[in-house]
C-alpha cells in the first residue's frame, strides 16, 4: 500500500469571515448580537428560531400580533415589497427589540425571469453564466422583498427516477461543486447586504439525492468514505464561497435523520468546516423525526435537532413547544439557545437588515423581466441545450426550407416550459418555441398541430392533424418530453420512457418520411432510445424557462450553435439505475469481449460460457449517452496533450495543455474536460473523476491551446480515516466527454 500523506487539517478548516467585512466590523456585529441576546426573553429567542408560513396564522391581525410579540424570526412563502414592508414595519417599529424579520423563498432558478431548471443550467457547464443567471434571480427577488433563497440545491443525484434531480446539478461532485460556488456568488455577490443580493442556502444537507429507489424523502445509506468523497464536497465548496445558510434535509442518513444528525451537522459542518452561519431545517423536518421513529414527541425532536445544531425550525413548532421543558429538565442550557440565536442574528446583520430593513417599492417595476434579464435567460437556455444526435447534419435547418411542422405537447406549453420549482414565474411572460418560430419564419411557414394535449395524453385523436402538418412541411419539429409537474419534489417516476402516446406520435410523424427533429423538454434524463431510432436529430432542452422558445428557434435555425453537455448519464432503460461514470472498476469489469447480448445466447448455453463480468445480459454496460456528452453543429479536434511535468510532489501541481481546433463550418463552443484515475489507492478509486473543465469558443479553423492546472491537493480523498493525497500513478484524459479523450499518465511522488 502506498504511504499516505495526511493533509494538514488547516486545509480543511477555513476562515469564517464574510468577504469584505473587516474584523473590526465583525467584532462590532458580535457585540451588538450579544447585547440583543442579553435583552431577550426565552419567548423572543424562540421567536427568532422559528420560521412561519403565513397560512399558519388565523389572519392578518394574528400574524401582526405574533410579529409584535417578537414571536416571528422569519417568514417563507410571502412575496411583494409592499406587503413585506408592512410586516417588517411591525417587527422593526412595534416589537420590543425591533429585530427585523428575514423573508425566505424558493428562488431556485429565477424569480420572474425563469432560467433553465438547475439540471439544464448544469448542462451549460458554464459557472460564469450560472453566476450571472442567479444574480438576475437575486436582483428580481430582492426587488420584491425577498432576503433569502433556499438555493442552491446541491444534492448529488444519480437516480433519474427521483423527481428532484431536476433541481440538482446532476451526478458529478466536481461539476456540482463548481456550480455551487457560482450560485452562491450569484445570489450573494461579494456583499450580501447589497440591495440587489440575497442570502443563499446550501441544501439539503445531506445525502437526500441517495433516496432508496429514487422515491422522495426516502432512506439513504451512504458510507462515510462515499459521503465525504462524493456528497459533501459541493456543500464544502458552498461553505468556502461564503454561503450564509445551510438547510438540513428530510432524509434518514445511515439511520439518523439529517435534521437531528450530530455527525453531519455538528462534527462536520460546525467543527470541521467552522461554519458559523445559520442552519434552517427543511419544512417540518424536525417534527418529522417522530414519523421517522427517531423521536417520541415534539420535545424529543426539538432536543435532537438542537443537539445537532439546527438554528431555525421551518414551519413546525417543536422548539416553541419543547424548549422550556428541556431547559427545566436540564437537557439543554441557555448558552446553546443563545448560540443559535446568535447564528440567526448574524445572518440578519450580514444582510444589512438592521440598517435597511425595507425594500424600495419602486424597484420591482424597473427590475423584473427587464431586457437584460431576458437576454441572460435566453443565453442560459441556449447554452443548456444538448445536441444528442444530428444524423446527416439535418440541424441547423436549411434557410431555403419552405415550411416547418411544429408538433407535440411541449411546442406551445408556456407553463410546462418553466419547469419545476417556479412560484413567481408566469406563463404569460414565457415565450414558447411555437411563438418564437412563427415570429422568425412568419405564420405562413409554420404548420402547427399539437398531436397530444399534454405529455401524458394517451388518445391518438390529434394524430391525423399532426401527420397532415408534417406532410405539408419540409421538416417536422417534434416537441416532446414531460410536463413540469412530472418532476420536482415528491414527483418521482418508475418509468422513464416518454409518457402517454408520445412515442406513437413520433412513429406516426416519422412514417410520413419527412425529416424529424425531436426536441425533448424534461426535468430528468429520460430513456429516449426509441426517439433516437426514429428522429434524425435530437436536441435535449430540459425545462428551458421564460426564453426557452426564442433560444430554441435560434438554435434550430442555426443562429446559435449547441454547446451543452450532459450533466448526468443517460440510461437506456430504468433498470440500469444507478449508472454513473465515476463508478468503481470492480474485480471483473465489463468489456465487449466478455458480453453476449441476450438474443445471441445459445440455447442451453453452459453456465460459465458467457464470461463472468459486471454487465446486464439485455442492456450491456454502456449508457445511452455518457456523462459530459454533447454534439455541436461544428466539430472539434483534440491534439497534442502536454504535461508541464510528469511527476509532482504532494504539494505540487501540473499544467495539462491540449490543442483544440474547430474543424467544422460554424463558430462554436466546446467544453474541454479533464478526467483522472488514481490507479491504486488505500481504498479503491473510481475509474474516472472529473477534475477540471474549460468552455472555450472558437471560430471555424481556429486553434487554441487550453491549459488546466491540477494541484496534487485536488486529488485528495477520504480513505476512511483521513483526507490523503497518495503518491503513485495516475491516468489523465482530456477530451470532449467522460468516455473519450487524449490519454497520458503522471505520478505524485
Ligand atoms: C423543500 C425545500 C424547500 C422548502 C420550502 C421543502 O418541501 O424540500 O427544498 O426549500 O420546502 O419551500
Amino acid at each position: 500500500m502506498k504511504k499516505a500523506y495526511l493533509l494538514l487539517l488547516a486545509l480543511f478548516l477555513f476562515s469564517c469571515s464574510q468577504p469584505n467585512r473587516s474584523s473590526k466590523e465583525e467584532a462590532e456585529i458580535e457585540g451588538r448580537i450579544r447585547k440583543l441576546i442579553s435583552q431577550m426573553t426565552l419567548e423572543e429567542k424562540l421567536g427568532q428560531m422559528s420560521q412561519f408560513d403565513p397560512g399558519q396564522f388565523r389572519g392578518d391581525q394574528d400574524l401582526k400580533q405574533a410579529i409584535k410579540d417578537g414571536k416571528v424570526g422569519s417568514i417563507l412563502n410571502l412575496v411583494g415589497a409592499k406587503r413585506i414592508n408592512e410586516l417588517q414595519k411591525v417587527a422593526v417599529e412595534e416589537s420590543r427589540l425591533g429585530i427585523p424579520i428575514i423573508i425566505g423563498r424558493d428562488v431556485i432558478h429565477g424569480f420572474r425571469t425563469i432560467m433553465p431548471i438547475p439540471l439544464g443550467m448544469a448542462a451549460a457547464w458554464n459557472p460564469e453564466l450560472t453566476e450571472k443567471a442567479m444574480a438576475v434571480a437575486a436582483k428580481e427577488a430582492a426587488s420584491e422583498g425577498v432576503h433569502w433563497t433556499f438555493a442552491p440545491m446541491i444534492d448529488i443525484s444519480r437516480d433519474p427516477r427521483w423527481g428532484r434531480i431536476a433541481e440538482s446539478c446532476g451526478e458529478d461532485t466536481y461539476l456540482a461543486s463548481r456550480l455551487a460556488v457560482a450560485m452562491v456568488k450569484g445570489f450573494q455577490g461579494d456583499d450580501p447586504s447589497n440591495v440587489d443580493r440575497i442570502a443563499a442556502c446550501a441544501k439539503h444537507f445531506v445525502g437526500y439525492g441517495a433516496a432508496e429507489g429514487g422515491r422522495d424523502y426516502n432512506t439513504a445509506y451512504i458510507p462515510e468514505t462515499q459521503l465525504r468523497n462524493d456528497y459533501l464536497p459541493p456543500f464544502k465548496a458552498a461553505k468556502e464561497a461564503g454561503v450564509l445558510t445551510f438547510m438540513s434535509g428530510f432524509n434518514d442518513l445511515n439511520g439518523v435523520p439529517v435534521s437531528g444528525n450530530e455527525f453531519t451537522l455538528k462534527t462536520i459542518l460546525r467543527n470541521e468546516w467552522g461554519f458559523n452561519g445559520m442552519v434552517v431545517s427543511d419544512w417540518a423536518s424536525i417534527y418529522e423525526m417522530i414519523a421517522h421513529g427517531y423521536a417520541a414527541d415534539p420535545k424529543e425532536a426539538a432536543e435532537k435537532a438542537l443537539r445537532a445544531g439546527v438554528d431555525m425550525e421551518m414551519t413546525s413548532n417543536c422548539y416553541v413547544s419543547g424548549v422550556q421543558q428541556l431547559l427545566d429538565e436540564g437537557k439543554l442550557n441557555m448558552q446553546t439557545i443563545d448560540r443559535y440565536v446568535a447564528n440567526i442574528l448574524r445572518v440578519k446583520f450580514q444582510l444589512g437588515l438592521f440598517e435597511h430593513p425595507y425594500t424600495d417599492e419602486t424597484r420591482a417595476e424597473k427590475t423584473i423581466l427587464c431586457p437584460e434579464h431576458l437576454e441572460v435567460a435566453k443565453e442560459a437556455a441556449s447554452e443548456s441545450f444538448v445536441l444528442l444526435q444530428n444524423n446527416h447534419q439535418i440541424l441547423p435547418l436549411s434557410s431555403n426550407m419552405k415550411s416547418v411542422a411544429v408538433i407535440g405537447p411541449l411546442a406551445d406549453a408556456p407553463h410546462d416550459q418553466m419547469g419545476t420549482w417556479v412560484f413567481d414565474g408566469k406563463k404569460e411572460n414565457t415565450v414558447t418555441p411555437l411563438v418564437a418560430l412563427r415570429q422568425k419564419l412568419g405564420e405562413q411557414r409554420v404548420n402547427f398541430a399539437k398531436g397530444l394535449a399534454v405529455s401524458r395524453t394517451r388518445t391518438t385523436e390529434g394524430f391525423a392533424e399532426a401527420i397532415q402538418a408534417a406532410r405539408k412541411s419540409d421538416v417536422a419539429l417534434l416537441f416532446l418530453g414531460e410536463e413540469s409537474i412530472l418532476s420536482g419534489e415528491a414527483h418521482c417516476l418508475a418509468n422513464l420512457d416518454l409518457q402517454g402516446a408520445q412515442n406513437d406520435l413520433l412513429d406516426a410523424v416519422a412514417a410520413t418520411g419527412k425529416p424529424v427533429v425531436a426536441v425533448i423538454m424534461a426535468g430528468r434524463p429520460l430513456t429516449i432510445g426509441h426517439v433516437l431510432e426514429k428522429a434524425d436529430a435530437v436536441l435535449y432542452a430540459w425545462a428551458p424557462g421564460t426564453m426557452g422558445g426564442p433560444a430554441l428557434a435560434e438554435m434550430l435555425l442555426g443562429e446559435t450553435v449547441p454547446s451543452g453537455k450532459t450533466p448526468v448519464t443517460f440510461l437506456k432503460t430504468v433498470g440500469e439505475v444507478p449508472l454513473y461514470y465515476n463508478h468503481k472498476n470492480t474485480g471483473r469489469p465489463a468489456d465487449y469481449s466478455n458480453w453476449t447480448y441476450l438474443d445471441d445466447i445459445p440455447v442451453e448455453a453452459g453456465q460459465v460460457s458467457l464470461g463472468n463480468t459486471s454487465h446486464y445480459l439485455d442492456a450491456g454496460f454502456e449508457p445511452l449517452f455518457p456523462f459530459g456528452f454533447g454534439l455541436s453543429y461544428t466539430s472539434f479536434a483534440y491534439s497534442d496533450l502536454r504535461l508541464s511535468t510528469g511527476s509532482m510532489p504532494v504539494d505540487g501541481s501540473i499544467d495539462f495543455s491540449v490543442t483544440i481546433e474547430n474543424t467544422g463550418k460554424y463558430k462554436g463552443s466546446e467544453v474541454v474536460q479533464l478526467y483522472i484515475r488514481d490507479r491504486v489507492g488505500s481504498i479503491t478509486r473510481p475509474v474516472k473523476e472529473l477534475k477540471g473543465f474549460k468552455k472555450i469558443s472558437l471560430e471555424p479553423g481556429e486553434k487554441q491551446q487550453v491549459t488546466i492546472r491540477l494541484n496534487a491537493n485536488d486529488l485528495a480523498f477520504f480513505n476512511g480515516t483521513n483526507y490523503v493525497v497518495e503518491p503513485g500513478w495516475f491516468d489523465v484524459w482530456v477530451g470532449p466527454h467522460s468516455n473519450e479523450g487524449l490519454h497520458a499518465e503522471f505520478s505524485i511522488r
